[in-house]
Protein backbone atom coordinates (compact mmCIF):
# COMPACT_ATOMS: atom_id res chain seq x y z
CA UNK A 1 0.00 0.00 0.00
CA UNK A 2 1.17 3.37 -0.74
CA UNK A 3 0.99 6.52 2.03
CA UNK A 4 0.13 9.75 0.84
CA UNK A 5 1.71 12.86 2.42
CA UNK A 6 0.61 16.23 1.49
CA UNK A 7 3.29 18.89 1.82
CA UNK A 8 2.62 22.55 0.77
CA UNK A 9 4.64 24.15 -2.08
CA UNK A 10 3.53 27.55 -0.82
CA UNK A 11 6.35 30.37 -0.04
CA UNK A 12 5.36 30.78 3.31
CA UNK A 13 5.90 27.27 3.80
CA UNK A 14 8.59 27.53 1.79
CA UNK A 15 10.56 29.79 3.89
CA UNK A 16 10.34 27.78 7.17
CA UNK A 17 11.70 24.77 5.61
CA UNK A 18 8.78 23.18 3.75
CA UNK A 19 11.50 21.81 0.54
CA UNK A 20 13.57 20.02 3.82
CA UNK A 21 10.70 18.00 5.15
CA UNK A 22 10.30 17.11 2.00
CA UNK A 23 13.29 15.41 1.03
CA UNK A 24 13.39 14.28 4.40
CA UNK A 25 10.89 12.33 4.08
CA UNK A 26 11.46 10.83 0.83
CA UNK A 27 15.11 10.16 1.72
CA UNK A 28 13.19 8.22 5.45
CA UNK A 29 10.83 6.26 2.71
CA UNK A 30 13.53 4.88 0.54
CA UNK A 31 15.52 4.02 3.93
CA UNK A 32 12.33 2.29 5.62
CA UNK A 33 11.39 0.94 2.24
CA UNK A 34 8.25 2.36 1.88
CA UNK A 35 6.10 3.97 -1.15
CA UNK A 36 5.42 7.14 -0.41
CA UNK A 37 3.02 9.68 -2.59
CA UNK A 38 4.51 13.53 -1.96
CA UNK A 39 1.25 15.10 -3.30
CA UNK A 40 2.58 19.22 -3.31
CA UNK A 41 -0.10 21.69 -2.23
CA UNK A 42 -0.64 25.18 -1.13
CA UNK A 43 -0.97 26.16 2.28
CA UNK A 44 -3.96 26.08 4.78
CA UNK A 45 -3.09 28.91 5.83
CA UNK A 46 -2.64 28.07 9.88
CA UNK A 47 1.12 29.08 9.50
CA UNK A 48 2.24 28.58 12.81
CA UNK A 49 2.24 25.10 11.94
CA UNK A 50 3.91 25.09 8.71
CA UNK A 51 5.74 22.91 7.22
CA UNK A 52 2.51 21.10 7.84
CA UNK A 53 2.59 17.68 6.50
CA UNK A 54 -0.73 16.24 5.90
CA UNK A 55 -1.22 12.07 6.36
CA UNK A 56 -4.04 10.45 3.66
CA UNK A 57 -6.04 7.97 6.04
CA UNK A 58 -9.15 6.20 5.91
CA UNK A 59 -10.75 9.07 8.25
CA UNK A 60 -9.45 11.88 6.04
CA UNK A 61 -6.29 13.89 6.04
CA UNK A 62 -4.65 13.75 9.82
CA UNK A 63 -1.94 17.29 10.22
CA UNK A 64 1.53 17.13 11.73
CA UNK A 65 3.01 20.76 12.02
CA UNK A 66 5.25 22.22 13.02
CA UNK A 67 7.70 19.35 11.62
CA UNK A 68 11.66 20.13 10.50
CA UNK A 69 13.49 18.07 8.34
CA UNK A 70 14.93 16.02 11.48
CA UNK A 71 11.39 15.19 12.66
CA UNK A 72 10.67 13.39 9.42
CA UNK A 73 11.98 9.54 10.50
CA UNK A 74 10.40 9.24 13.69
CA UNK A 75 7.09 11.21 12.00
CA UNK A 76 7.07 8.42 8.90
CA UNK A 77 7.17 5.41 11.31
CA UNK A 78 4.63 7.35 13.47
CA UNK A 79 2.33 7.84 10.85
CA UNK A 80 3.16 4.33 9.65
CA UNK A 81 2.10 2.80 13.14
CA UNK A 82 -0.93 4.19 14.91
CA UNK A 83 -0.16 7.93 13.93
CA UNK A 84 0.60 9.26 17.78
CA UNK A 85 3.12 11.72 17.52
CA UNK A 86 3.79 14.90 19.79
CA UNK A 87 2.96 16.88 16.51
CA UNK A 88 -0.04 15.66 15.26
CA UNK A 89 -2.91 18.05 15.31
CA UNK A 90 -5.66 15.68 14.34
CA UNK A 91 -7.97 15.72 11.54
CA UNK A 92 -7.17 18.47 9.81
CA UNK A 93 -10.68 19.29 8.98
CA UNK A 94 -11.41 19.31 12.64
CA UNK A 95 -8.85 21.50 13.90
CA UNK A 96 -10.82 24.05 15.36
CA UNK A 97 -9.38 27.24 13.90
CA UNK A 98 -9.99 25.72 9.98
CA UNK A 99 -13.23 24.26 11.53
CA UNK A 100 -14.14 27.94 12.33
CA UNK A 101 -13.62 29.45 8.94
CA UNK A 102 -16.36 29.57 6.18
CA UNK A 103 -14.02 28.52 3.30
CA UNK A 104 -15.61 29.93 0.10
CA UNK A 105 -12.90 31.17 -1.75
CA UNK A 106 -10.14 29.63 -0.44
CA UNK A 107 -12.19 25.79 -0.62
CA UNK A 108 -9.36 24.00 -2.19
CA UNK A 109 -6.57 26.05 -1.16
CA UNK A 110 -3.80 23.35 0.57
CA UNK A 111 -6.22 20.67 -0.67
CA UNK A 112 -5.45 19.98 -4.32
CA UNK A 113 -2.31 20.02 -6.37
CA UNK A 114 -1.94 23.35 -8.05
CA UNK A 115 -0.30 22.20 -11.23
CA UNK A 116 -3.41 19.20 -11.80
CA UNK A 117 -6.31 20.48 -13.79
CA UNK A 118 -7.93 17.36 -12.97
CA UNK A 119 -7.26 17.18 -9.02
CA UNK A 120 -9.33 20.74 -9.84
CA UNK A 121 -11.97 19.68 -11.41
CA UNK A 122 -12.29 16.72 -9.27
CA UNK A 123 -12.78 19.23 -6.64
CA UNK A 124 -16.09 20.71 -7.84
CA UNK A 125 -14.01 23.65 -10.76
CA UNK A 126 -15.06 24.05 -13.81
CA UNK A 127 -18.64 23.96 -12.25
CA UNK A 128 -18.71 27.75 -12.65
CA UNK A 129 -17.47 28.00 -16.33
CA UNK A 130 -20.10 25.57 -17.20
CA UNK A 131 -23.14 27.54 -15.68
CA UNK A 132 -21.30 30.74 -17.33
CA UNK A 133 -21.56 29.36 -20.99
CA UNK A 134 -25.02 28.16 -20.51
CA UNK A 135 -26.38 31.27 -19.14
CA UNK A 136 -24.72 33.38 -21.36
CA UNK A 137 -23.04 36.88 -20.96
CA UNK A 138 -25.57 38.95 -20.00
CA UNK A 139 -27.16 36.56 -17.63
CA UNK A 140 -23.42 36.00 -16.19
CA UNK A 141 -23.01 39.51 -15.43
CA UNK A 142 -25.88 39.38 -13.91
CA UNK A 143 -25.31 36.86 -11.45
CA UNK A 144 -22.23 38.64 -10.49
CA UNK A 145 -24.43 41.64 -9.56
CA UNK A 146 -26.97 39.57 -7.95
CA UNK A 147 -24.27 37.85 -5.72
CA UNK A 148 -23.16 41.66 -4.21
CA UNK A 149 -19.22 40.92 -4.44
CA UNK A 150 -17.32 43.98 -4.41
CA UNK A 151 -13.52 44.51 -5.31
CA UNK A 152 -11.53 42.42 -2.75
CA UNK A 153 -8.58 44.79 -3.84
CA UNK A 154 -9.18 47.54 -1.51
CA UNK A 155 -12.08 49.98 -2.60
CA UNK A 156 -14.91 47.67 -2.56
CA UNK A 157 -16.75 48.68 -5.58
CA UNK A 158 -19.16 46.09 -6.99
CA UNK A 159 -17.92 43.78 -9.16
CA UNK A 160 -21.00 42.85 -11.14
CA UNK A 161 -21.53 46.97 -11.89
CA UNK A 162 -17.97 46.98 -13.01
CA UNK A 163 -18.04 44.35 -15.89
CA UNK A 164 -21.78 45.68 -16.72
CA UNK A 165 -20.07 49.02 -17.88
CA UNK A 166 -17.22 46.74 -19.97
CA UNK A 167 -19.82 44.71 -21.58
CA UNK A 168 -22.07 47.86 -22.26
CA UNK A 169 -18.64 48.92 -24.27
CA UNK A 170 -19.04 48.48 -27.90
CA UNK A 171 -17.86 45.21 -29.55
CA UNK A 172 -13.72 45.45 -30.07
CA UNK A 173 -10.62 44.17 -28.11
CA UNK A 174 -11.42 44.30 -24.91
CA UNK A 175 -9.48 43.42 -21.84
CA UNK A 176 -9.39 41.46 -18.91
CA UNK A 177 -6.41 42.30 -16.04
CA UNK A 178 -5.74 40.45 -12.99
CA UNK A 179 -4.35 42.81 -10.28
CA UNK A 180 -1.74 40.68 -8.32
CA UNK A 181 0.41 43.27 -7.04
CA UNK A 182 -0.75 42.36 -3.41
CA UNK A 183 1.35 45.42 -1.90
CA UNK A 184 -0.56 45.77 1.31
CA UNK A 185 1.50 45.14 4.68
CA UNK A 186 0.16 41.91 6.21
CA UNK A 187 -1.49 40.73 3.55
CA UNK A 188 -0.73 36.96 1.40
CA UNK A 189 -4.19 35.76 0.28
CA UNK A 190 -3.99 36.92 -3.28
CA UNK A 191 -0.50 34.80 -2.85
CA UNK A 192 -1.84 31.75 -1.38
CA UNK A 193 -4.26 31.13 -3.93
CA UNK A 194 -2.55 31.79 -6.99
CA UNK A 195 0.30 29.22 -5.26
CA UNK A 196 -2.40 26.93 -4.07
CA UNK A 197 -5.65 27.09 -6.75
CA UNK A 198 -4.40 28.84 -9.54
CA UNK A 199 -7.32 27.42 -11.34
CA UNK A 200 -10.01 29.06 -9.81
CA UNK A 201 -7.93 32.55 -10.65
CA UNK A 202 -8.56 31.18 -14.43
CA UNK A 203 -11.88 29.99 -14.48
CA UNK A 204 -13.05 33.46 -12.91
CA UNK A 205 -10.87 35.35 -15.61
CA UNK A 206 -12.43 32.75 -18.09
CA UNK A 207 -15.80 33.86 -16.92
CA UNK A 208 -15.20 37.49 -16.89
CA UNK A 209 -13.80 37.51 -20.50
CA UNK A 210 -17.19 35.41 -21.39
CA UNK A 211 -19.38 37.96 -19.79
CA UNK A 212 -17.83 41.07 -21.31
CA UNK A 213 -16.45 39.84 -24.68
CA UNK A 214 -12.85 40.01 -23.93
CA UNK A 215 -10.61 37.59 -25.57
CA UNK A 216 -7.11 38.40 -23.76
CA UNK A 217 -6.44 38.24 -20.13
CA UNK A 218 -3.07 39.63 -18.07
CA UNK A 219 -2.56 38.76 -14.80
CA UNK A 220 -0.13 41.16 -13.34
CA UNK A 221 2.16 39.73 -10.39
CA UNK A 222 4.33 41.76 -8.18
CA UNK A 223 8.36 40.29 -9.18
CA UNK A 224 8.46 39.47 -5.13
CA UNK A 225 6.11 36.45 -6.14
CA UNK A 226 8.50 34.02 -8.37
CA UNK A 227 6.63 30.98 -7.06
CA UNK A 228 3.41 32.70 -7.54
CA UNK A 229 4.38 33.13 -11.02
CA UNK A 230 5.34 29.97 -12.24
CA UNK A 231 2.50 28.00 -10.21
CA UNK A 232 0.16 30.63 -12.67
CA UNK A 233 2.32 29.95 -15.47
CA UNK A 234 2.31 26.27 -14.98
CA UNK A 235 -1.37 26.09 -14.60
CA UNK A 236 -2.22 28.60 -17.89
CA UNK A 237 -0.32 25.91 -19.84
CA UNK A 238 -1.98 23.15 -18.33
CA UNK A 239 -5.52 24.75 -18.78
CA UNK A 240 -4.92 25.68 -22.27
CA UNK A 241 -3.44 22.03 -22.68
CA UNK A 242 -6.91 21.44 -21.12
CA UNK A 243 -9.01 23.20 -23.30
CA UNK A 244 -10.03 25.53 -20.75
CA UNK A 245 -7.91 28.40 -22.62
CA UNK A 246 -7.81 29.02 -25.68
CA UNK A 247 -10.00 29.27 -28.67
CA UNK A 248 -13.07 27.01 -27.61
CA UNK A 249 -13.05 27.81 -24.39
CA UNK A 250 -14.70 24.21 -23.31
CA UNK A 251 -15.68 23.56 -26.50
CA UNK A 252 -17.55 26.69 -26.49
CA UNK A 253 -17.79 29.32 -29.30
CA UNK A 254 -15.44 31.84 -26.95
CA UNK A 255 -12.27 32.76 -27.17
CA UNK A 256 -10.62 33.61 -24.19
CA UNK A 257 -6.03 33.50 -23.20
CA UNK A 258 -4.41 34.47 -20.77
CA UNK A 259 -0.56 35.16 -19.86
CA UNK A 260 1.52 35.90 -17.01
CA UNK A 261 3.49 40.04 -16.68
CA UNK A 262 5.53 40.56 -13.81
CA UNK A 263 5.75 43.71 -12.16
CA UNK A 264 9.15 45.50 -11.15
CA UNK A 265 8.31 46.79 -7.98
CA UNK A 266 6.50 49.77 -6.80
CA UNK A 267 4.05 50.25 -4.39
CA UNK A 268 2.20 52.23 -6.70
CA UNK A 269 1.63 49.91 -9.31
CA UNK A 270 -0.78 47.96 -7.15
CA UNK A 271 -3.46 51.56 -8.14
CA UNK A 272 -5.10 49.79 -11.30
CA UNK A 273 -4.09 52.97 -13.79
CA UNK A 274 -0.96 52.80 -12.35
CA UNK A 275 -0.64 49.12 -13.16
CA UNK A 276 -2.06 49.74 -16.80
CA UNK A 277 0.34 51.92 -17.75
CA UNK A 278 2.70 49.25 -15.99
CA UNK A 279 1.44 46.76 -17.78
CA UNK A 280 1.89 48.58 -21.43
CA UNK A 281 5.71 48.66 -20.45
CA UNK A 282 5.52 52.41 -19.33
CA UNK A 283 6.85 53.81 -16.11
CA UNK A 284 3.53 52.85 -13.29
CA UNK A 285 2.33 56.78 -13.23
CA UNK A 286 -1.51 57.21 -11.58
CA UNK A 287 -3.78 57.94 -14.48
CA UNK A 288 -6.38 61.12 -14.04
CA UNK A 289 -10.16 59.14 -14.68
CA UNK A 290 -12.21 59.36 -16.23
CA UNK A 291 -11.72 57.55 -18.83
CA UNK A 292 -12.53 54.95 -16.44
CA UNK A 293 -10.70 51.37 -17.11
CA UNK A 294 -13.42 50.16 -17.69
CA UNK A 295 -14.18 52.59 -20.89
CA UNK A 296 -10.59 53.56 -22.10
CA UNK A 297 -8.19 51.00 -20.09
CA UNK A 298 -5.26 48.63 -21.45
CA UNK A 299 -3.73 49.98 -24.52
CA UNK A 300 -6.91 52.84 -24.43
CA UNK A 301 -9.45 49.86 -24.79
CA UNK A 302 -12.63 48.54 -22.53
CA UNK A 303 -11.04 46.42 -19.56
CA UNK A 304 -12.08 45.06 -16.37
CA UNK A 305 -9.33 45.17 -13.70
CA UNK A 306 -10.38 43.48 -10.78
CA UNK A 307 -7.99 41.76 -7.72
CA UNK A 308 -7.00 37.97 -7.22
CA UNK A 309 -9.33 37.19 -4.90
CA UNK A 310 -12.93 39.34 -6.29
CA UNK A 311 -12.16 37.17 -10.01
CA UNK A 312 -11.56 33.67 -7.26
CA UNK A 313 -14.46 34.16 -5.98
CA UNK A 314 -16.91 34.22 -9.16
CA UNK A 315 -16.59 30.37 -10.01
CA UNK A 316 -18.55 29.94 -6.73
CA UNK A 317 -21.12 32.62 -7.16
CA UNK A 318 -21.32 31.17 -10.88
CA UNK A 319 -21.55 27.64 -9.45
CA UNK A 320 -24.01 27.46 -5.93
CA UNK A 321 -25.95 31.02 -7.31
CA UNK A 322 -25.69 34.69 -6.53
CA UNK A 323 -28.61 33.99 -3.74
CA UNK A 324 -26.20 31.87 -2.19
CA UNK A 325 -23.17 34.02 -1.72
CA UNK A 326 -24.93 37.04 -0.65
CA UNK A 327 -26.59 35.31 1.79
CA UNK A 328 -23.03 35.56 3.61
CA UNK A 329 -22.50 39.16 5.29
CA UNK A 330 -23.44 41.98 6.34
CA UNK A 331 -25.23 45.48 5.52
CA UNK A 332 -24.01 45.66 1.94
CA UNK A 333 -21.21 43.74 2.52
CA UNK A 334 -21.59 40.26 1.12
CA UNK A 335 -20.01 36.96 1.07
CA UNK A 336 -17.02 36.11 2.62
CA UNK A 337 -13.79 37.99 3.08
CA UNK A 338 -9.91 36.15 3.41
CA UNK A 339 -8.54 37.74 6.75
CA UNK A 340 -4.46 37.85 6.70
CA UNK A 341 -3.86 37.89 10.84
CA UNK A 342 0.02 38.73 10.70
CA UNK A 343 2.09 40.69 12.83
CA UNK A 344 2.72 39.94 16.23
CA UNK A 345 0.31 37.52 16.47
CA UNK A 346 0.26 33.67 17.73
CA UNK A 347 -1.74 32.56 15.54
CA UNK A 348 -1.32 33.83 11.98
CA UNK A 349 -2.71 33.22 9.18
CA UNK A 350 -5.45 33.27 6.50
CA UNK A 351 -8.94 32.82 7.92
CA UNK A 352 -12.03 32.81 5.63
CA UNK A 353 -15.28 34.71 7.29
CA UNK A 354 -18.29 35.80 6.23
CA UNK A 355 -18.13 40.07 6.73
CA UNK A 356 -19.41 41.16 10.38
CA UNK A 357 -16.88 39.16 12.57
CA UNK A 358 -15.70 41.68 14.50
CA UNK A 359 -11.78 42.90 14.78
CA UNK A 360 -11.78 41.68 18.59
CA UNK A 361 -12.69 37.82 17.41
CA UNK A 362 -10.23 38.18 15.16
CA UNK A 363 -7.10 39.32 16.87
CA UNK A 364 -7.57 37.89 20.62
CA UNK A 365 -10.56 34.72 19.68
CA UNK A 366 -8.71 33.74 16.49
CA UNK A 367 -5.30 34.50 16.65
CA UNK A 368 -4.69 34.25 20.40
CA UNK A 369 -3.69 37.54 21.24
CA UNK A 370 0.43 38.36 19.94
CA UNK A 371 2.72 35.90 19.92
CA UNK A 372 5.00 38.24 22.55
CA UNK A 373 2.27 37.19 25.32
CA UNK A 374 1.95 41.26 25.81
CA UNK A 375 -0.75 42.94 25.62
CA UNK A 376 -2.23 44.04 21.68
CA UNK A 377 -1.89 48.17 21.97
CA UNK A 378 -3.21 48.57 18.08
CA UNK A 379 -3.71 47.25 14.76
CA UNK A 380 -3.56 47.79 11.54
CA UNK A 381 -6.00 46.96 9.18
CA UNK A 382 -6.47 47.31 5.46
CA UNK A 383 -2.35 47.98 4.39
CA UNK A 384 0.16 50.82 4.80
CA UNK A 385 -2.74 53.18 4.36
CA UNK A 386 -5.37 51.43 6.75
CA UNK A 387 -5.47 53.38 10.15
CA UNK A 388 -4.31 52.14 13.54
CA UNK A 389 -7.14 51.09 15.60
CA UNK A 390 -6.87 50.58 19.41
CA UNK A 391 -8.51 47.96 21.55
CA UNK A 392 -11.60 50.44 22.23
CA UNK A 393 -12.24 49.98 18.43
CA UNK A 394 -12.23 45.77 18.95
CA UNK A 395 -16.06 45.84 18.72
CA UNK A 396 -15.46 47.07 14.62
CA UNK A 397 -17.22 44.64 12.48
CA UNK A 398 -15.67 43.30 9.21
CA UNK A 399 -17.79 45.96 7.12
CA UNK A 400 -16.95 48.31 4.68
CA UNK A 401 -19.14 50.68 6.18
CA UNK A 402 -18.60 49.97 9.69
CA UNK A 403 -14.95 50.63 9.10
CA UNK A 404 -15.51 53.82 6.94
CA UNK A 405 -17.45 55.52 9.86
CA UNK A 406 -15.08 54.62 12.15
CA UNK A 407 -12.30 56.68 9.45
CA UNK A 408 -10.77 53.06 8.63
CA UNK A 409 -10.35 50.64 5.96
CA UNK A 410 -10.75 47.06 5.43
CA UNK A 411 -8.53 47.26 2.37
CA UNK A 412 -7.32 43.60 1.14
CA UNK A 413 -8.32 42.63 4.47
CA UNK A 414 -4.66 42.79 6.20
CA UNK A 415 -4.94 42.64 10.06
CA UNK A 416 -1.13 43.71 11.50
CA UNK A 417 -0.97 43.56 15.20
CA UNK A 418 1.44 45.40 17.29
CA UNK A 419 1.57 45.09 21.15
CA UNK A 420 2.44 47.63 23.79
CA UNK A 421 6.18 47.78 22.84
CA UNK A 422 5.01 50.03 19.80
CA UNK A 423 6.37 53.69 19.47
CA UNK A 424 2.88 55.08 17.74
CA UNK A 425 4.73 58.60 16.90
CA UNK A 426 7.39 56.42 14.81
CA UNK A 427 4.46 54.09 13.04
CA UNK A 428 2.81 57.83 11.80
CA UNK A 429 6.31 58.95 10.73
CA UNK A 430 6.69 55.33 9.02
CA UNK A 431 3.16 55.86 7.30
CA UNK A 432 3.94 59.26 5.71
CA UNK A 433 7.51 58.33 5.12
CA UNK A 434 6.17 55.16 3.04
CA UNK A 435 3.95 57.75 1.11
CA UNK A 436 6.87 59.51 0.26
CA UNK A 437 9.11 56.72 -1.05
CA UNK A 438 6.22 55.24 -2.82
CA UNK A 439 4.60 58.71 -4.45
CA UNK A 440 4.27 58.21 -8.02
CA UNK A 441 5.40 61.84 -8.00
CA UNK A 442 1.86 63.14 -10.29
CA UNK A 443 0.54 65.41 -7.99
CA UNK A 444 1.80 68.03 -5.20
CA UNK A 445 0.26 67.45 -2.06
CA UNK A 446 1.62 63.29 -2.37
CA UNK A 447 5.13 64.24 -3.76
CA UNK A 448 5.59 67.47 -1.58
CA UNK A 449 3.47 66.79 1.24
CA UNK A 450 4.55 63.83 2.56
CA UNK A 451 8.00 64.76 2.38
CA UNK A 452 7.23 67.91 4.47
CA UNK A 453 4.97 65.51 6.50
CA UNK A 454 8.21 63.34 7.54
CA UNK A 455 9.72 66.64 8.51
CA UNK A 456 6.72 67.64 10.76
CA UNK A 457 6.19 64.48 12.30
CA UNK A 458 10.17 64.77 13.17
CA UNK A 459 9.53 67.91 15.13
CA UNK A 460 6.70 66.61 17.21
CA UNK A 461 8.94 63.93 18.21
CA UNK A 462 11.57 65.94 19.31
CA UNK A 463 9.10 67.99 21.02
CA UNK A 464 9.91 71.14 18.88
CA UNK A 465 7.01 73.62 19.09
CA UNK A 466 4.74 70.64 19.58
CA UNK A 467 0.97 72.26 19.66
CA UNK A 468 1.86 74.61 16.40
CA UNK A 469 3.37 71.54 14.60
CA UNK A 470 0.95 68.94 15.36
CA UNK A 471 -1.79 71.78 14.03
CA UNK A 472 0.28 72.22 11.16
CA UNK A 473 0.49 68.04 10.75
CA UNK A 474 -3.24 68.46 10.53
CA UNK A 475 -3.40 70.62 8.29
CA UNK A 476 -1.12 68.96 6.27
CA UNK A 477 -2.78 65.80 6.47
CA UNK A 478 -6.19 67.34 5.28
CA UNK A 479 -4.94 69.05 1.95
CA UNK A 480 -3.36 65.16 1.28
CA UNK A 481 -6.87 63.93 1.56
CA UNK A 482 -8.38 66.06 -0.28
CA UNK A 483 -5.95 67.12 -2.80
CA UNK A 484 -4.38 63.71 -4.29
CA UNK A 485 -5.04 62.27 -7.23
CA UNK A 486 -4.93 58.86 -5.85
CA UNK A 487 -5.51 56.90 -2.40
CA UNK A 488 -1.76 56.60 -1.89
CA UNK A 489 -1.78 60.46 -1.16
CA UNK A 490 -5.14 60.73 -0.41
CA UNK A 491 -5.19 57.91 2.58
CA UNK A 492 -1.73 58.33 4.19
CA UNK A 493 -3.43 61.04 6.40
CA UNK A 494 -5.05 57.76 8.00
CA UNK A 495 -2.31 56.28 9.34
CA UNK A 496 -1.20 59.01 10.79
CA UNK A 497 -3.58 60.66 12.46
CA UNK A 498 -5.32 57.73 13.79
CA UNK A 499 -2.06 57.37 15.74
CA UNK A 500 -2.09 61.06 16.69
CA UNK A 501 -5.82 61.14 18.07
CA UNK A 502 -5.67 57.24 19.74
CA UNK A 503 -2.27 57.81 21.19
CA UNK A 504 -1.60 61.30 21.50
CA UNK A 505 1.05 60.02 24.49
CA UNK A 506 3.53 58.62 22.07
CA UNK A 507 3.33 61.92 20.43
CA UNK A 508 4.28 64.19 23.89
CA UNK A 509 0.66 64.47 25.10
CA UNK A 510 -1.66 63.67 27.43
CA UNK A 511 -3.31 60.51 26.70
CA UNK A 512 -7.07 60.51 25.24
CA UNK A 513 -9.03 58.20 27.22
CA UNK A 514 -11.36 55.69 25.56
CA UNK A 515 -13.85 53.26 26.86
CA UNK A 516 -12.58 50.10 27.71
CA UNK A 517 -12.98 47.37 25.27
C1 LIG B 1 -1.57 53.02 -3.98
C2 LIG B 1 -2.54 51.92 -4.28
C3 LIG B 1 -2.11 50.61 -4.29
C4 LIG B 1 -3.00 49.59 -4.59
N1 LIG B 1 -2.55 48.30 -4.57
C5 LIG B 1 -3.39 47.31 -4.92
C6 LIG B 1 -2.92 45.96 -4.95
O1 LIG B 1 -1.76 45.67 -4.64
N2 LIG B 1 -3.79 44.99 -5.31
C7 LIG B 1 -5.10 45.28 -5.64
O2 LIG B 1 -5.84 44.38 -5.98
N3 LIG B 1 -5.56 46.54 -5.61
C8 LIG B 1 -4.74 47.55 -5.26
N4 LIG B 1 -5.21 48.84 -5.26
C9 LIG B 1 -6.62 49.07 -5.68
C10 LIG B 1 -6.74 49.17 -7.20
O3 LIG B 1 -6.50 50.50 -7.59
C11 LIG B 1 -8.15 48.78 -7.69
O4 LIG B 1 -9.10 49.36 -6.88
C12 LIG B 1 -8.37 47.29 -7.75
O5 LIG B 1 -7.40 46.66 -8.53
C13 LIG B 1 -9.72 46.99 -8.37
O6 LIG B 1 -10.01 45.62 -8.24
P1 LIG B 1 -11.20 45.14 -7.29
O7 LIG B 1 -12.41 45.95 -7.63
O8 LIG B 1 -11.37 43.71 -7.59
O9 LIG B 1 -10.75 45.40 -5.89
C14 LIG B 1 -4.35 49.88 -4.92
C15 LIG B 1 -4.78 51.21 -4.90
C16 LIG B 1 -3.89 52.22 -4.58
C17 LIG B 1 -4.37 53.63 -4.57
S1 LIG C 1 -1.47 60.74 -4.74
FE1 LIG C 1 0.75 60.27 -4.91
S2 LIG C 1 0.81 58.26 -5.86
FE2 LIG C 1 -1.26 59.09 -6.20
S3 LIG C 1 -1.16 60.17 -8.17
FE3 LIG C 1 -0.65 61.68 -6.63
S4 LIG C 1 1.59 61.61 -6.50
FE4 LIG C 1 0.96 59.75 -7.53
Amino acid sequence: MTLRLFIPVDAGALAVGAEEVASALGAAAARQKVAVDVVRTGSRGLYWLEPMVEAQTSAGRVAYGPVTASDAEGLLRAILADGAHALRQGLTEEIPWLKRQTRLTFARCGVVDPRSLEDYRAHDGCKGLERALALGPAATVEKVVESGLRGRGGAGFPTGIKWRTVAQTPPQQKYIVCNADEGDSGTFADRMIMEGDPFVLIEGMAVAGIAVGATKGYVYIRSEYPHAAATMEAAIAAARRGGLLGNRVANSSFAFDMEVRVGAGAYVCGEETSLLDSLEGKRGLVRAKPPLPAHKGLFGRPTVINNVLSFASVPIIMDKGGAFYRDFGMGKSRGTVPIQLAGNIKYGGLFEAAFGITLGELVNDVGGGTRSGRPVRAVQVGGPLGAYFPRALFDTPFDYEAFAARDGLIGHGGIVVFDDTVDMAKQARFAMEFCAIESCGKCTPCRVGSTRGVEVIDHIIRGENRAANTALLEDLCHTLKFGSLCALGGFTPYPVMSALTYFPEDFGAPPRLLAAE
